[in-house]
């Protein structure tokens, strides 16, 4: 029985010791439209989020990266975002990440024609999410999450999706406090 008791604990304590949190985001550089006008970022809106969650939570951080790039002009780039969303295209990633040791998810992207750009399905799809909790996070310049968040529901039923935030792009730089309070409620 002692034995029992101890393997049971032993088994307890490995389990939370493989806890992990992984952060995983798209973000385009280039052209990017603001209530200002045309701007020219050098780093995307939500890779400085992902970013700040990764120096917060201490997490490992994976960028998705398509194999064909989108225009850096951005009414270009608008145009075939819409023809993938429309095709609901599944864009190839450069690379990919096992996320089988990760139980906690923080996953980042762009709002791009009201949803997560098609590259995110594409990620999406590649993976099992079974007992994963998801923790997403946009930027965005007036939609919002727009349907992201239905769209993420429905696409990963067996996960547990938390709140998100939702940040507008050319507001990101002096988001910090949002974002740690963010971090710190999950
Ligand atoms: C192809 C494309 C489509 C976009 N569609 C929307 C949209 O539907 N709603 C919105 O609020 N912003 C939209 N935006 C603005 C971006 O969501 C916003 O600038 C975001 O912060 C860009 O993030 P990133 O720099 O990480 O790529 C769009 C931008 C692009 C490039």
């Amino acid at each position: 029985m002692k034995r029992i008791i101890l393997t049971a604990i032993l088994a307890l304590a490995a389990l939370s010791a493989s806890a992990q949190t992984l952060v995983v985001y798209y973000s385009r550089t280039g052209q990017n439209y603001t209530s200002d006008g045309i701007v020219n970022l050098k780093e995307g809106n939500t890779a400085v989020v992902a970013r700040q969650i990764q120096k917060l939570t201490g997490a490992d951080i994976f960028q998705l990266e398509t194999v064909r790039q989108y225009a850096a002009e951005y009414y270009e780039c608008t145009r075939e975002a819409q023809e993938e969303l429309n095709a609901k295209a599944r864009p190839a990633l450069k690379a990919d990440i096992d996320i089988t040791k990760y139980d906690t998810i923080y996953l980042g992207w762009p709002c791009w024609w009201g949803t997560y750009p098609m590259c995110v399905a594409t990620f999406l799809e590649a993976h099992e999410w079974t007992g994963k909790t998801v923790i997403p996070f946009s930027t965005h310049e007036g939609s919002g999450f727009g349907s992201a968040l239905r769209d993420l529901k429905a696409a990963i039923p067996t996960a547990t999706v938390k709140k998100g935030l939702s940040i507008q792009g050319s507001k990101v730089k002096t988001a910090g406090k949002q974002i740690e309070r963010f971090v710190g409620d999950k």
